[in-house]
């Protein structure tokens, strides 16, 4: 399929990537109120219908659109069937287990790349309404609305927020280490299973900051162009500039980054 030259404009972008992931949004609290069917990955690991319905929608609505755009999406994987610059990193349920179980945090992440750079990201949380966009330098937004990272200097003032990996019954590093030592240095810390919403919580000032140990690009691809738009930090635990494809992730409100570091980095007793 010919690749146009011409970049589009982002905000068209976004608007398609809007539509979508509210489509996909309205989806899931579909399948929430009707119900679902669940498969495991792992004991710990759930996919379900839903998952699958919502990550087809998001594919066909941004297809049906721009047809020559590459997509990596958590339950298909790639889908590359051309060279295009443009590609859209989709987690179609970002908190599955809070799903299944009922519990209402959960949401839609798409974000997207040019030229391996990523450009746009939106979050839709359905059972709250919220969306939560950014396009590059042009800042981020709640429903409309800019928003920006909190301005707590102190990690003993600080509200933090982790997850864990499906494979912390398997591996060592399974952040329980840097939960204690943060659990005594922080204000408080939470867990709400769903990264990309973190994410956002951190670019909108309800979180200090966040942290994980093994986290995937689709879990980042959105929630991090957000939070640098917001005014944010992102790093791996090194303090090197955040790739989504390495795994480790450090957000916060750049003043306390350096002491996030240095507690990530702590020598355990
Ligand atoms: C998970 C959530 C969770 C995080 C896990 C992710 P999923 O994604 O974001 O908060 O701790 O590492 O895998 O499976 O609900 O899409
Ligand atoms: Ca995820
Ligand atoms: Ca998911």
């Amino acid at each position: 399929m010919p690749i146009p030259h011409e970049p589009i404009s982002h905000d068209a972008l976004l608007e398609i990537a809007v539509a979508a992931g509210q489509e996909a949004g309205a989806l899931l609290v579909q399948y929430a109120e009707a119900g679902f069917h669940i498969e495991y990955k792992n004991p710990i690991n759930l996919v379900t219908d839903a998952d699958r319905a919502a990550e087809q929608c998001v594919i066909e609505r941004i297809r049906a659109h721009f047809p020559t755009h590459r997509f990596l999406a958590e339950e298909q994987g790639r889908l590359e069937k051309t060279q295009s610059p443009y590609l859209w990193i989709i987690d179609p349920l970002d908190g599955t287990t809070n799903f299944a179980h009922g519990y209402p945090t959960y949401c839609v992440s798409i974000g997207l790349e040019y030229e391996g750079h990523c450009v746009l990201g939106l979050v839709f949380d359905p059972t709250r309404n919220d969306l939560f966009t950014a396009i590059e330098h042009r800042g981020a937004r709640l429903n409309g609305r800019p928003i920006h990272v909190s301005n707590t200097m102190v990690l003993d003032s600080s509200l933090l927020v982790t997850g864990f990996a499906y494979d912390i019954r398997e591996t060592p590093r399974n952040n329980l280490d840097h939960f204690s030592n943060f659990a005594l240095k922080a204000q408080g810390l939470r867990r709400t299973g769903s990264a990309a919403l973190d994410l956002c919580y951190v670019a909108a000032g309800r979180f200090d900051g966040f942290w994980e140990v093994r986290l995937n690009p689709w879990d980042m691809a959105a929630g991090s162009v957000i939070v640098r738009e917001a005014g944010g930090r992102l790093t791996d635990f090194s303090g090197k500039d955040l790739s989504i494809y390495g795994q480790e992730l450090v957000a916060s409100n750049g003043q306390i980054h350096d002491a996030m570091l240095a507690v990530l980095n702590q020598e355990t007793p």
